[in-house]
């Protein structure tokens, strides 16, 4: 079992249809290769978390490293562990409502994710680390990321 953890930046400001498209192709292909974890999108940055063989890993990230649609990848974790700290795979953005999903995706929104003891954090303390050090990246959260 692997973990991958990455932040990275919009090439370009996203339209809400390109930020559904990344929704969809996580929901597309992640349950199916057997990843978990997280991907959170917020005024142009990235940070996401995936979870599972390392194989799958590795091929996954590949893709994702080469999609033109982020730059700036700056890797925060790459390790095996030994237990998942997330169930299944959740998009989070401010307002998924307003995005054109199919509706299948499992979302959720941001500020599910701002309480310091959010189930969404995942269940292992480093990881929570990392999403809270990625929301007070924000200025703006950083009172509800404390
Ligand atoms: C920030 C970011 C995160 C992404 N995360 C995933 C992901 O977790 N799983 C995935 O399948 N595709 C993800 N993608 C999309 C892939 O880069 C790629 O477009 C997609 O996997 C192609 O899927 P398809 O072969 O089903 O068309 C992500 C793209 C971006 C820009």
């Amino acid at each position: 079992m692997h973990r991958f953890v990455y932040v990275s930046t919009a090439t370009q400001e996203l339209s809400a249809q390109q930020i559904a498209d990344i929704a969809g192709a996580c929901h597309r292909n992640n349950r199916r290769a057997g990843l978990t974890g997280l991907l959170v999108v917020h005024q142009g940055k990235f940070m996401h978390i995936l979870e599972g063989s390392e194989k799958a890993i590795r091929r996954q990230a590949e893709k994702i490293q080469n999609d033109r649609r982020h730059r700036d990848f700056r890797v925060i974790e790459a390790a095996p562990i030994e237990m998942r700290a997330f169930n299944s795979f959740t998009f989070v953005h401010e307002t998924p409502k307003a995005l054109p999903l199919l509706g299948n995706e499992n979302t959720a929104e941001l500020r599910a994710l701002m309480p310091i003891n959010s189930p969404l954090r995942g269940n292992d303390l480093r990881v929570r680390h990392m999403v809270r050090d990625f929301l007070a990246s924000f200025k703006q959260l950083l009172g509800a990321a404390a």
